[in-house]
């Protein structure tokens, strides 16, 4: 069954009924300041950091789910409900919500009653507007009261969930007609607050939590609602909230619009007081005089489209295939910039107090969005290799409040070095600007250690090189991309976290995946070396790519497909040897990636055994069969029960892998399938057993071990979002960035008639129309440039040349 449906041209997915299988969210906010927001108005959010600067509290795994976000409450004559539906689960005649490019509206109504929430962040300011609309439907006259509610989180969130002994004495606010402020600590260390303001002036307010609801109350229950009358209440430690009660009158037919800012204000450290115990307001006056009439919030929200239609521009696409067409040009990107923002901090999934910037997974993150925002793509390149260490290894994740390493987890993933030459290689064949590698960039955030950004790509490459084991392959460390697969862990502690704990190193367990990642990553160093006059270092770098080959010929191949692993005694993992856990997706995918194999039928011969074991309706599982029991010498991945996360769940992730592998060896329509198989759009008529978003990708969908197999979990905050892009955009259609230019190489179902792509690259336009009458799966016949053909060497090449001038490029290729 469908909730819902894609509005392409609004770039809106549209959902019809408020009870969807699972809270289906939104993400506001572009910059520095976040919210999370959900069909039902549901969430919280945030300032740069979710978990040290949270403004609103949301409660995870919470019951009933989704309770807590920006409610309000209305009364019509008695009749009290929530026009959001949630937290009151009122009857609606009439339900919607549009979740946008960075922006939310919900519209409902009930008894003559319509209700409209337009909900974003505006460009520049630190603050969620919520511009809400009443309009009386009725023919007669009616008196409406509405409040407001959210509730304030004591900033830290960890803190704000665990440390209740102070927590319920800290709580202060302050009241100024219709503004509520925040100001927990800020008598000490803070010198913040926050605001919840409303343009018109108000009947009165609620700041303490057990005030507004009653006794034991939740909020589908608060009395002050049904009682019609705020009880101005002034939080005095406990829970501190905000809440607005406005009286609106409405003649049959009228409308009255109010506009409501939730922001966050610093001031310096000598102007936190304007009198003794009162906050400065001056930066919340600035913030709330830019938005305090309805047409000064649709200008911000109009400004705010722009951006996004602006920004998604650089890639368009169009085809018969409207799932794949919308999901590429429009969802898939916006989902990239999501993890962009956020990495894995803050999703329904992720509580945004746990895990800070992946290095992983913002190396990897990077592929899905350096084509949109090129300038923050180098600054966040330079971010991450500041946390590099001396020798080229990682910490594994940085805060990024401090853009420091973070202790707490550590480094010893040793396919992370990897990763940085991967981004630093698509920047360059984004940007042309081979000037970031002369940047000076620290190790470990040390100033004095710091070293040009090559440096940093050399300390990586030669991290792999110098970390080999008995076969030659890379030693895994802690584990590799597969962060469940902890070959030096053993570890019999319960709750004991594997990503953490005490390694021990045997120097024996070793990684085909990271072998395979060198040989995918490491020409690329090489043509990096070449490109700047380096030489002898390309040289020696191919030498070590031809080695590490070698040994994958030798040591990694197991007769019908690639080998994962060798653990600490240096038995085989992933071998038709082993009882479970015989083949892994990730090898495979990647050595093909690779293009190892291709030549001596070992490529396809892989893929083939992929598809016959790994393969399911919902996507490729990660391996098969599942483990059944825990394993020490494994770790994490056994510990999954069979089919879900890493043990033998469709860790969509590595999906793309496959379609991209398959692309190398022609398979259009195989590769398509791939793609098609974990691509949620295609799946949106199947939302109850999917349960997720139709608009984004999962980390991962049950397997088909697991008893809910189909279902998926950790929507958005996931690689799959990149590497999708990657698969679709590159090597799908083909239209991939390399040194010299803009290649073209489309591999795609034959029965694809053909698409058209518009791709901004380095300062110019291509307009790019492929047509496949042939109804081939690759193979190009020709391409014309701007009315002329390109023949010989530059047809069988097929880059598109650097143009840099401003201009439209008309480019029509024939593929036959
Ligand atoms: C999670 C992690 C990512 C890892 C993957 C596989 O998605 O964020 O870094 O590669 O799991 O374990
Ligand atoms: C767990 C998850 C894995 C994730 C890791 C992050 O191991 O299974 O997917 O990458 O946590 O710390």
């Amino acid at each position: 069954m469908q909730y819902g449906y894609f509005d392409d041209n609004a770039r809106e997915y549209v959902i019809t009924r408020p009870d969807t299988p699972y809270p289906w969210i939104n993400y506001l906010g572009c910059e520095d300041f976040f919210g999370l927001f959900s069909n039902t108005s549901g969430g919280y959010c945030f300032y740069r950091d979710a978990r040290m600067l949270r403004l609103t509290r949301y409660r995870y795994n919470n019951v009933p789910t989704d309770a807590g976000g920006r409610y309000f409450y209305l009364r019509d004559e008695g009749d009290v409900w929530t026009p959001s539906w949630m937290p009151m689960k009122s009857a609606l005649d009439r339900y919607e919500c549009r979740h946008g490019m960075g922006y939310s509206k919900i519209s409902s109504a009930r008894n003559g009653l319509a209700f409209s929430q337009v909900s974003f962040v505006p460009l520049h300011d630190t603050c969620e507007i919520h511009k809400v609309t009443l309009t009386n439907e009725s023919n007669i006259d009616k008196r409406i009261d509405m409040f407001s509610f959210i509730e304030f989180c004591l900033w830290n969130a960890n803190d704000d969930m665990t440390n209740f002994q102070r927590n319920f004495s800290i709580g202060e606010v302050e009241i100024d007609g219709s503004r509520i402020y925040h100001k927990t600590e800020y008598r000490e260390r803070r010198n913040h607050y926050a605001v919840w303001a409303v343009n018109v002036p108000i009947e009165g307010f609620d700041t303490d939590r057990q005030t507004f609801l009653g006794l034991y109350n939740g909020f589908d229950h608060p009395q002050t609602v049904f009682d019609g009358e705020a009880k101005n209440s002034a939080a005095s430690g406990w829970a501190p909230v905000g809440s607005h009660h406005i009286k609106a009158r409405l003649a049959p037919g009228e409308s009255k619009t109010f506009v409501f800012v939730l922001g966050y204000c610093e001031n310096h450290e000598d102007q936190k007081w304007e009198r003794p115990g009162v906050i400065n307001k001056k930066p919340a006056n600035t913030l709330l005089e830019k938005y305090d009439t309805p047409i000064a919030a649709d200008k911000a929200l109009a400004a705010l489209n722009e951006y996004w239609k602006s920004l998604l521009g650089r890639f368009t696409v169009d085809a018969e295939d409207k799932k794949m067409a919308r999901m590429a040009g429009i969802w898939n990107q916006y989902q990239c910039m999501v993890t962009f923002n956020m990495s894995r901090s803050a999703s329904y999934f992720e509580s945004g107090i746990g895990r800070g910037m992946g290095f992983r997974d913002s190396n990897q993150d990077l592929l899905g969005f350096v084509h949109l925002v090129p300038e923050r793509a180098r600054s966040r390149i330079l971010d991450i290799a500041a946390t590099q260490f001396p020798d080229g290894s990682a910490y594994h994740q940085y805060q990024p409040l401090t853009k420091r390493g973070n202790n707490e987890v550590g480094s010893g993933f040793n396919d992370d070095p990897l990763w940085l030459i991967c981004g630093v290689a698509a920047y360059i064949k984004e940007t042309g600007d081979y000037g970031i590698l002369n940047e000076k960039v620290p190790f470990d955030n040390n100033e004095t250690l710091a070293d040009t950004l090559f440096v940093h790509l050399k300390r990586s490459f030669d991290y792999t090189v110098t970390h080999v084991g008995p076969h030659g392959l890379p030693l895994i460390g802690r584990a590799d991309w597969n962060d469940c697969l902890n070959l030096n862990c053993f570890s019999k502690t319960p709750g004991e976290s594997f990503q953490t704990t005490a390694n021990y190193e045997s120097g024996v367990a070793e990684s085909v995946l990271i072998a395979a990642i060198f040989a995918f990553t490491g020409p690329d160093y090489a043509e990096i070396c070449r490109r700047t006059n380096r030489a002898e270092e390309a040289e020696y770098a191919e030498k070590a790519i031809a080695k590490m080959i070698e040994a994958i010929d030798q040591h990694g191949w197991d007769g019908s497909w690639f080998l994962r692993a060798y653990d600490a005694y240096g038995k085989k993992i992933g071998s038709h040897e082993c009882e479970d856990g015989k083949i892994f997706i990730e090898s495979n995918g990647f050595a093909v990636m690779a293009d190892i194999g291709i030549n001596d039928g070992r490529a396809r011969k892989a893929l083939d055994s992929v598809k016959e074991h790994l393969e399911s309706p919902y996507g490729i599982v990660l391996l098969q069969p599942a483990y059944k029991d825990y394993h020490l010498e494994l770790g994490e991945v056994s510990s999954y029960p069979p089919g879900y996360k890493e043990n033998a769940g469709i860790f969509c992730h590595n999906n793309p892998w496959v379609t991209i592998a398959e692309t190398r060896l022609g398979r259009g329509n195989r590769a398509f399938e791939t793609y098609a198989k974990i691509c949620p759009a295609y799946r949106e008529d199947d939302s109850d057993l999917r349960r997720l978003e139709p608009y984004v990708y999962a980390q991962m969908v049950a397997g088909k071990d697991a008893v809910r197999h189909g279902e998926a979990k950790n929507s958005w905050l996931t690689g799959t979002a990149a590497w999708t892009f990657v698969s679709i955009s590159q090597y799908i259609l083909g239209v991939r960035p390399v040194f010299d230019g803009l290649m073209i190489d489309p591999c795609i179902p034959s029965s694809m008639k053909g698409f058209t792509v518009t791709r901004h690259f380095r300062g110019a336009d291509y307009h790019i129309t492929v047509d496949n009458g042939a109804g081939v799966e690759k193979g190009i016949k020709s391409i014309m440039v701007d009315g002329n053909y390109l023949d010989g060497e530059a047809l069988k090449k097929a880059v598109l040349p650097v143009f840099g001038d401003g201009k439209v490029h008309k480019i029509v290729v024939v593929m036959g």
